[in-house]
């Protein structure tokens, strides 16, 4: 074969074409490949992404493969490489596949039509959209925020913002107005585009009811409002501001020239809990995170053309972003996207769709096979269920009897599952399973993605060498998604990821690995807590509890529930003595709502007189967390305490931890 150093267009000039093609084949098809990447990615990182890379359409080559810093942070990938991630979606996929279903939409009612975009029509109403919104005046950099049902609207206006360069922030549906104008607010969006309404099971949503009330408070910056209609009820309107989509996009041209946007310029924004105060908004940057969400979906799925891709998530997280939208159809994938709920019109609806579109990858959160197992094995059997090839998993650990269930009535006993780890902050799935080609265990997200090198440290920073051991999970070394920065806060990201433990980035996850060295993440070590897969942090909560009037002080704290996960128990103090405590709770649910939204409500309020509290006056949340957990094991030490005699009090009041 020649060996002349002929060059690639894409990508460095020293990654020759004949080196790709021999040796880079994307998909891991064995464990030999497995380990041939894993150890190819430790020892040349630049080399292993950058041949990955090439597989794209660049504009421009990148100066550099990687220059990284965790101490700033300062991180970049392919930098001074140009692109667009929309033409790597959907332009250079029409020659090939150009009549392919791309996005196949299930409505929320199952008599309703489906809808099927082709990766032609897509491309043409993401061009469309893209001229609409370049027609409203919005640029490269503008923040776009997006308050919308499952639709496929949602991934187009995704992809047209992403076609002009604009910066999408996509806040997830079910949030308040309060919610929804705080993050319009910090990321300065200059659209809002929503819908006029939301069907949801049997639920009727008024999403631009919500979005006015949301505007209403201080948010200047929107100039527009952007309305799809969609169940066509009527809605208010304020003139000037609010605009139908149908009128705005319907007559657009069907083309429009890719933005060319740098590696390193954002894509999107993405609000997630902490620790501490306010969400904060995740920036995910376009090369890397382009590389990435591609590799990983193909390898974590192992999708094959023609296959029928399905996950449940909603585009509002990060899940639905990575592995609904951009991983998949940079993948030239079939990607099935549901505008629905798991238990609408009756329990089974999961998989009279899996049945119905003969899926093949079927990927969802424990909580929704928790809650389907709850209501009987009889509404999985019956369905044909056999074109699944791989099970998925995400957003919480996946306790044995659910993955069992899964495995036995879902997928038959034989089929793979793959329990990813990952999170908003990393972009894409870093520990998982690899079906058919790496071991799977109950429980266990088993084995980094090549490119990841997790490690688990102690409460010093010291790496915890060996197998059979636990600890904090980190990582050393950086991956293409991994964020960038908090959004208008750098400091905050610094603080939050790269400061606990030096040269690292910290997880805020627990995880063992055992003697074997397959990871078990065992859940946040911070608080944060994770209720039905969805990232809540305590301090949120406890701001919208003492909006109540009455309340003078409260405190929460995750225990686990059957169903969620973890439940949301809250102890709260009030001003004066409550006469009708039912009465008190539902105002406390109410401003919760209101402040948050409705996943944030507390599963348990238990009134008390005081908090346990050091003397430096922090509250000692581990004596919490074990009074609403039930735990009856002693309360370890209390010596520090400023007032001991409150934990008996609190202990002779608490609520059983397992309702619901
Ligand atoms: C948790 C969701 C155990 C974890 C993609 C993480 C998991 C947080 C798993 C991120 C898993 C996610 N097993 N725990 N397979 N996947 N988590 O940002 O605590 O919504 O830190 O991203 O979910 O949640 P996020």
């Amino acid at each position: 074969m020649d060996s002349s150093p002929v060059k690639s267009t894409f990508g460095k000039a020293e990654y020759r074409v004949q080196d790709k093609l021999k040796t880079m084949n994307p998909l891991i098809q064995t464990r030999a490949d497995y380990d041939l990447a894993y150890q190819k990615s430790v020892e040349d990182p630049e080399g292993f992404w950058a041949e990955l890379a090439s597989t794209f359409e660049w504009k421009k080559p990148w100066d550099s493969v990687l220059k990284w810093d965790f101490i700033k942070p300062d991180i970049q990938w392919f930098a001074g490489g140009k692109l667009n991630i929309t033409e790597n979606c959907l332009d250079r996929h029409l020659a090939t596949r150009g009549d392919q279903t791309a996005i196949l939409w299930e409505p929320n009612d199952p008599n309703a039509e489906v809808r099927r975009y082709t990766y032609r029509d897509l491309y043409h109403e993401v061009c469309k959209t893209a001229n609409s919104l370049k027609a409203l005046g919005v640029k490269k950099g503008d923040r776009i925020c997006f308050y919308m049902p499952m639709v496929p609207e949602l991934a187009i206006a995704v992809l047209a913002c992403a076609r002009i360069g604009a910066v999408h922030s996509v806040v997830f549906a079910g949030f308040s107005a309060n919610a929804l104008a705080d993050r319009v607010k910090d990321a300065a969006c200059k659209v809002v585009i929503c819908s006029d309404y939301n069907d949801r099971g049997s639920k009727h949503i008024p999403v631009k009811e919500v979005v006015d009330q949301a505007l209403a408070m201080d948010c200047d910056c929107v100039e527009h409002v952007l309305v799809l209609k969609h169940t066509g009820d009527p809605v208010q309107w304020t003139e000037g501001r609010d605009l139908w989509w149908h009128d705005q996009v319907d007559h657009q041209p069907d083309t429009c020239p890719a933005e060319v946007m740098d590696s390193e310029d954002m894509l999107f924004i993405l609000y997630t809990s902490g620790s501490t105060g306010k969400p904060k908004g995740v920036v995910h940057t376009c090369g890397g995170y382009m590389v990435f969400t591609w590799y990983s979906f193909l390898n974590v799925f192992q999708y094959q053309d023609n296959d029928v891709y399905f996950c449940t998530a909603d585009i509002g997280w990060i899940t639905g972003h990575s592995y609904i939208v951009y991983g998949p159809l940079l993948a030239g994938a079939t990607t099935l996207m549901f505008e629905g709920v798991p238990t609408y019109p009756t329990p089974s609806r999961f998989w009279d769709i899996v049945d119905k579109h003969k899926v093949n990858q079927f990927y969802t959160a424990p909580t929704a096979i928790r809650a389907l197992m709850a209501m009987g094995e009889e509404w999985v059997t019956g369905h044909d269920l056999s074109s699944l090839k791989v099970l998925g998993s995400v957003g919480e650990p996946i306790n044995e009897e659910a993955w069992k269930w899964y495995h036995d009535h879902v997928g038959r006993g034989t089929v793979p599952i793959v329990d990813t780890w990952w999170q908003t902050e990393t972009g894409g799935i870093l520990i998982s399973p690899l079906p058919n080609v790496t071991p799977m265990k109950p429980c266990y997200a088993t084995l980094p993605l090549p490119g990841i090198q997790p490690c688990l440290v102690n409460s010093s920073g010291e790496e915890i060498e060996g197998n059979d051991v636990e600890g904090l999970l980190c990582m050393k070394f950086p991956w293409p998604s991994i964020l960038r920065t908090t959004y208008g806060d750098h400091e905050r990201c610094r603080t939050t990821y790269f400061s606990m433990y030096k040269g690292m980035y910290f997880t805020g996850d627990g995880a063992r690995r055992d003697a074997d060295g397959l990871y078990r993440i065992i859940g946040r070590v911070d608080d944060v807590i994770n209720v039905s897969g969805h990232r809540i942090g305590t301090a949120e909560v406890e701001n919208a509890i003492n909006c109540h009037p009455d309340v003078v002080e409260s405190a929460v704290v995750g225990y686990p529930h059957p169903i969620k996960g973890q439940g949301i128990y809250a102890y709260v103090i009030t001003q004066h003595e409550v006469k009708d405590e039912a009465a008190f709770r539902k105002e406390v649910l109410q401003v919760v709502t209101k402040e948050i939204g409705p996943i944030a409500k507390p599963d348990q309020i238990q009134l008390v007189t005081g908090l346990p509290k050091t003397r430096s006056g922090k509250i000692m949340r581990r004596i919490l967390r074990k009074i609403a957990s039930a735990d009856t094991s002693g309360m370890g030490d209390t010596s520090t305490l400023l007032n001991p005699e409150i934990v008996d009090e609190i202990k002779a009041g608490a609520l059983a931890p397992t309702k619901s």
